[in-house]
């Protein structure tokens, strides 16, 4: 790892796990613990357990655990650099900035990226007042934008520099004194295959800067003013721009979206709807919807109506976001535009104020869906129409609000020609289906996670019962009050010769090697050495001991004894085996002979 001793440690000093967690998950206290409900899987009963002492979380019902940097991992959709990042930021700390920012390939350093970004969106923005840049401004202009537009959204021009004299953009940076591997690293210039001569990748098309919400340029698309292809050239992934974490136009919406964001496709859109006043409009990138999209718009807001095209490609997406978002805990809505294929064009046919009634009246999802699936079924067809009762019903058991799904009872139950009486009972009987399936997954979880699994990582467990059974005592005591473990360990005299079984050695000998190290124990440190499964076998040690809180060193230097009378036991009978084994070998030989 890149980061300095001691960085990690203070980071977990600062973000106690308990806290970091309760922002997720409503815990209670039991024992020297806290169990809730998991956040990674549904569950009805906690199984889902923080350990403070040692800084980590298990649950038993998935098998996800870990520290806390693993926690906001998971629970934030981040990778690890970023969470640990989130959590300097929660907690203060600066981040130490070289070795954070020098990963990737390309070894071009992210601060220099976005400089130099920043720069060529100026050379590209300053090229529409230039002569090579007016068939740009008149490509921007004849799309409706204003020069107040072009300018707030630093829009330009990039001249095709293979037709020109000399190369404009080529001569530029480097007069700024950007070197040829800085230009490839941040995805502005590609080297030839053939004569490895330099060459700009955004060549005579308008330029959208991609702006972060700290006001750096992390990348661009471009667009052809014709009907040639690629329609939309995009940067790539640099290390100072994640296309799959990023949203375009979000530097200005962020401000204005507590409420309610708009989710476009296009670079076209949001800025129409911005010039239309409206300036709460993001777009990913030429990608569909990622999972960590959804999850910062969630951190930015509460509701998002989706824009997309109404084509059948745009309308899958929308049923791609819809889940995401749901997953997230983000409302959605869609936005239905009527005789237009997607928002610019409906606000420059029709109107802002057109579009902002429209938007008043977008359809939450579940109108949405159901109008989908009753738009798919022949209502006249009594077969068809059963079974799009039974579509219906199916989603409406999704529901959460009681209320909500009372008014759509109503509503539907009109419009299908059923009872209201039997729209309901059918809606009980899916949601009771989909709970018994649910319940059933969790116990068939559950048991693999905790019992299955034990025997497979521990096989010696099998043979030697007792001896596992006092090892796993030991352990579990150990891990639970590992400032006492020094001292417990030499008032038993415990060495890893102790250990029968080789799996419970393997964690006493790296249990002792973290104090060594470390002079502490944390669960983190579990990571390095042992699989998530193997990290669950161990931390069901601990918690099986975790109402131990009186009698530990009792419990333990019994355990110690036991282990030692069946440790004693095998030996016995591995000689025995030993002496069984030669006189076999005699026998055999003896045979042969004669
Ligand atoms: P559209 O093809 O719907 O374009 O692509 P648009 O937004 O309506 O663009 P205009 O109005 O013709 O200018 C929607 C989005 O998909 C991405 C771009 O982000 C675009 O805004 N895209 C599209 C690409 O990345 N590459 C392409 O070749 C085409
Ligand atoms: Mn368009």
């Amino acid at each position: 790892m890149a980061l300095p001793e001691g960085f990690i440690e203070e980071l977990k000093i600062r973000n106690r796990i308990e806290d970091v967690i309760s922002t997720h998950v409503t815990l209670k206290r039991a024992g020297s613990n806290m169990v809730g409900l998991c956040p990674f899987h549904s569950e009805k009963s906690p199984s889902f357990t923080v350990f403070p002492a040692t800084r980590g979380f298990y649950c038993f019902g998935c098998g996800a655990g870990g520290d806390v940097i693993t926690f906001v991992m998971k629970a934030e959709n981040l990778d690890y650099m970023d969470a640990v990042a989130y959590l300097a930021k929660r907690a203060g700390i600066e981040m130490p900035e070289d070795d954070f920012q020098k990963k990737q390939d390309s070894g071009v350093k992210k601060s220099r990226i976005l400089a130099m970004n920043r720069d060529a969106a100026r050379f590209y923005h300053s090229m529409l007042s230039k002569p090579e840049g007016a068939a740009g401004l008149s490509y921007l202009r004849s799309r409706g934008l204003s020069d107040a537009v072009i300018r707030r959204f630093g829009l330009g021009f990039a001249p095709d520099e293979f037709t020109l004299r000399s190369p404009l953009f080529l001569n530029h940076m480097h007069g700024l004194g950007y070197t040829d591997k800085e230009l490839v690293g941040g995805f502005l210039c590609s080297a030839s295959q053939k004569n490895g001569r330099l060459y700009p990748i955004f060549r005579n098309r308008v330029m959208f800067p991609v702006i972060d919400t700290q006001g750096e340029v992390i990348a661009f698309g471009g667009r052809v003013m014709d009907d040639s292809k690629p329609k939309y050239l995009n940067s790539s992934d640099t290390p100072a721009f994640k296309k799959s974490r990023s949203l375009f136009a979000l530097n200005f919406a962020r401000s204005h979206c507590a409420e309610r964001m708009i989710l476009c496709e296009g670079y076209m859109d949001v800025i129409a709807i911005h010039a239309a006043g409206i300036p709460t409009a993001v777009a990913t990138l030429g990608t569909a919807m990622t999972q960590d999209q959804a999850h910062i718009m969630a951190r930015y807001t509460k509701e998002v109506v989706i824009a997309y095209d109404m084509d059948s490609a745009g309308r899958t997406a929308a049923e791609k976001a819809i889940r995401l978002l749901d997953a997230v805990g983000v409302q959605t809505k869609i936005l239905v535009l009527d005789g237009a294929k997607d928002p610019d064009e409906y606000i420059r046919k029709k109107g802002a104020d057109a579009f902002r009634l429209r938007l008043e009246g977008s359809e939450n999802q579940f109108d949405y869906r159901c109008n989908a699936v009753i738009a798919q079924h022949n209502l006249e067809d009594f077969n068809d129409r059963l079974a799009c009762i039974a579509e219906i019903t199916a989603l409406l058991g999704t529901m959460h609000s009681d209320v909500e799904r009372e008014v759509y009872i109503g509503r539907l139950s009109e419009k299908l020609g059923v009872s209201r009486e039997s729209l309901k009972n059918d809606i009980q009987r899916s949601k009771k289906k989909k709970e018994i399936l649910q319940k059933k997954e969790e116990t068939k979880r559950m048991y693999e996670v905790t019992a299955g699994i034990g025997d497979r990582i521990n096989p010696d467990k099998m043979k030697y019962r007792s001896a596992a059974a006092a090892e796993e005592t030991i352990l579990g005591i150990l891990l639970l009050y590992p400032e006492r473990i020094a001292v417990s360990v030499a008032q038993n005299h415990l060495t890893e010769e102790d250990f029968v079984t080789a799996f419970n050695q393997r964690v006493f000998t790296y249990l002792q090697q973290c104090i060594k190290e470390h002079s502490r124990f944390d669960m983190g440190y579990l990571g390095e050495a042992f699989s998530e499964a193997e990290i669950g076998c161990i931390t069901k040690m601990m918690v099986e001991r975790a109402s131990l809180t009186e009698n530990g060193d009792t419990v333990l230097s019994d355990a110690v004894q036991r282990l030692r009378a069946e440790a004693g036991k095998v030996k016995r009978n591995a000689e025995n085996a030993t002496i069984e084994d030669i006189d076999e070998i005699m026998r055999r030989k003896r045979a042969s002979l004669t």
